[in-house]
């Protein structure tokens, strides 16, 4: 079996009962760096994901004949690689949701999620014009568009927001900055997530 593990932000305490059943039961764990690392010490075969997804394809394919636990940051669903595998493997999967970075955010920030616009800069540049419109918006990011290149296409259209920039959540060194989007600096951020607000 084929399971997609939705392992939370960071904070194994975050992570469900269900997945941590999984990783127990399974021969091979597969996962980024960061995702693999606690793990590192049970005794299972490990697989490093790249940055070649066909790489990932063809390991899981010879391996069908054992339990695999492919190990997604936050949840698989959310800018994860649950929709790339989910789509491109033909065997029997199970997906296990887990908490998002951008569900940690709205919690600690104790602001609700309904009606908030989801996106990502991760590996693409959105439609800022259109993504503007929205009252509330959370945004993963990546280091070629984080939260200064944001700042700058919400000024660039002369507007204002406030941003709050979530940096290595549920981490020890957990940082989070409110910020009118004028006073976002040009410098190097950790893992974040950036919520936009139009108030
Ligand atoms: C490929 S996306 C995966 C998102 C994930 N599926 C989720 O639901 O959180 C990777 C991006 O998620 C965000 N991210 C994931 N974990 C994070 C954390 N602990 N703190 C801040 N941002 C995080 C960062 O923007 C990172 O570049």
């Amino acid at each position: 079996m084929i399971n997609i593990l939705g392992i939370g932000p960071g904070d194994l305490n975050l992570m469900s009962i269900k997945s941590k059943e999984i990783i127990e039961k399974s021969n091979i764990l597969i996962g980024g760096t960061r995702n693999l690392k606690p793990f590192k010490n049970l005794n299972k075969e490990l697989f490093y994901i790249k940055s070649s997804m066909k790489e990932v394809l063809d390991f899981i394919n010879l391996n069908l004949n054992k339990e695999i636990a492919i190990l997604a940051s936050g949840d698989p669903m959310l800018y994860g690689i649950g929709k790339y595998l989910s789509e491109n493997l033909d065997c029997e999967i199970n997906i296990v949701s887990g908490i998002s970075s951008m569900q940690y955010i709205f919690s600690k920030l104790k602001i609700s999620m309904n009606d908030i616009y989801i996106s990502s800069t991760h590996n693409k540049r959105p439609d800022f014009d259109f993504l503007l419109q929205h009252k509330k918006i959370v945004m993963v990011t990546d280091k070629e568009v984080g939260p200064y290149q944001i700042a700058r296409e919400i000024e660039k259209r002369n507007l204002r927001r406030k941003m709050i920039i979530g940096e290595n959540l549920s981490y020890e060194d957990e940082k989070i900055t409110i910020l009118n989007s004028n006073e976002v600096k040009d410098i190097e951020y950790n893992l974040n997530v950036v919520v936009i607000l139009d108030e």
